[in-house]
């Protein structure tokens, strides 16, 4: 056997390029700063413009981060923000599918529209995204090295969610298949595998967590709701030499909630 690989390179992102959409706040923030504290670069996108410049000014204090204004919601929003990124950046060698938006009334309330907003961005986002990014992910690609796409489910994808949100944890559930399906299509060149994060305090959990959020921590095997450092931690794994032999897997990073429930 070879002499193993020092920590330090095994995680490493050094001379890395990565791409983090919705990475202005919550768990895009979180996996940005991640990647960055571990040697990337890292573009960040959001739809609006000063939320971008504002986390831009943030993350740049842990290293070099630049971001653009773009909605993913749409095919053409996809489009043209690849094509902005891959003018500057011709390989990239990460891509964090994280933006996400859910939406939650009683069954009777969900009309064409709400399922609309909800999968727009959940599940064909991610597929456009992927789609025009991939020849700047071919071109970062070697053998010994496979270029990465990380996409974010979540655990509403995995088990029934309490509340009402339908359309959102029907997204997720396409996440995942989608991850696989397209862990299939890619490999060898670009290893494809989701996180599916439990509880993170961000905007989208707000309400949720200022609600529940004790009862939530409670009933979560590890008594407590997910930090930065768990988000970024399974990122930067996925990212780097230690995750390059994973493709298809749905990783929970949820501290055993849907285990139980
Ligand atoms: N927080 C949790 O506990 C949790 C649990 C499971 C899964 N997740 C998943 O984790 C991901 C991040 O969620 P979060 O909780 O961090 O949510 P968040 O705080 O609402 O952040 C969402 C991010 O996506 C961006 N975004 C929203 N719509 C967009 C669009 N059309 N085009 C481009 N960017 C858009 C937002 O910025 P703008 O508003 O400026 O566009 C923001 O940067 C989502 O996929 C979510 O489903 C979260």
């Amino acid at each position: 056997m070879s002499a193993p690989t020092p920590t330090s390179e095994l995680f490493s992102l050094s001379g890395k390029t990565a791409v983090v959409t919705g990475g202005t706040r919550g768990i895009g923030m979180m996996i940005a700063g991640g990647l960055l504290a571990a040697g990337a670069s890292v573009v960040i996108a959001s739809r609006k413009a000063d939320a971008v410049e504002a986390a831009v000014a943030e993350l740049s204090a842990t290293g070099p981060c630049t971001g653009l204004a773009a909605d993913l919601s749409t095919e053409e929003g996809a489009r043209s923000f690849a094509e902005a990124v891959m003018a500057d950046n011709p390989a990239i060698d990460i891509l964090v599918n994280n933006a996400g938006a859910t939406w939650g009334a009683p069954l009777a309330e969900h009309d064409t529209a709400s399922w609309s907003r909800v999968l727009d961005l959940n599940v064909q986002g991610v597929f456009h995204t992927t789609k025009f990014f991939l020849p700047a992910l071919e071109a970062a690609s070697s053998d010994e090295d496979p270029s990465r796409i990380i996409n974010i489910g979540s655990i509403d994808g995995i088990h029934v969610p309490i509340l009402e949100s339908y359309s959102y944890s029907a997204s997720k559930a396409a996440v995942h298949q989608l991850t696989r399906h397209l862990a299939r299509h890619l490999a060898p060149r670009i290893t494809v595998n989701a996180i599916a994060p439990g509880p993170f305090e961000s905007k989208m959990m707000a309400a949720t967590l200022e609600n529940f959020g004790d009862q939530i921590a409670a009933s979560a095997p590890l008594k407590r709701i997910g930090r930065a450092d768990d988000m970024a931690g399974t990122a930067v794994f996925l990212a780097s030499r230690a995750g390059a032999y994973l493709t298809g897997a749905i990783i929970p990073v949820d501290g055993g909630i849907a285990t139980v429930g």
